[in-house]
């Protein structure tokens, strides 16, 4: 008796994790800063290894190039390219694809979140 109520208890709990799931970081909101991304993908010296179309100095040629990013239907073939998993994808790149030769950068969520912005003005 004492379980099943348990259950109708976390019941609603669970189904808003559910609905949640896309949403990565929901405290965050995903609005972002674009030009605070841009300025933080120079920082973070992204451009080494990627080009970024309006970002200075960002001609690398190591990984992907980031043209029209926001066209993309996956990130690194593997997330449906949403921002919340554009966000999850830079935080932590090989959470997401083990042995991917992106490293995990040690940005914080809002930067993920800003640098996220900027990338999906890449259309
Ligand atoms: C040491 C090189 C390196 C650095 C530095 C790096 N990346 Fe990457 N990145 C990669 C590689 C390699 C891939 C391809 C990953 C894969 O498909 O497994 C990638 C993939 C990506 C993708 C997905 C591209 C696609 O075609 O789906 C994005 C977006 C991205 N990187 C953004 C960034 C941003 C923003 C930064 C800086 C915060 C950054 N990267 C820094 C190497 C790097």
């Amino acid at each position: 008796m004492k379980r099943a109520l348990l259950a109708l208890l976390l019941l609603p709990l669970l189904s808003a994790c559910e609905g949640g799931r896309d949403t990565g970081t929901p405290t965050l909101g995903l609005q972002g800063n674009p030009a605070r991304g841009q300025r933080l993908i120079r920082q973070y010296n992204c451009g080494s290894c990627h080009t970024i179309p309006g970002v200075y100095g960002a001609h690398g040629e190591v990984a992907p190039p980031l043209y029209w990013f926001s066209r993309r239907s996956f990130i690194a073939g593997e997330l449906p390219n949403t921002p919340a998993n554009l966000q999850r994808w830079l935080l932590d790149p090989p959470a997401v694809e083990p042995g991917t030769a992106m490293p995990r950068l040690g940005l914080k969520p809002d930067e993920a979140r800003d640098i996220a912005a900027y990338l999906s003005t890449l259309r």
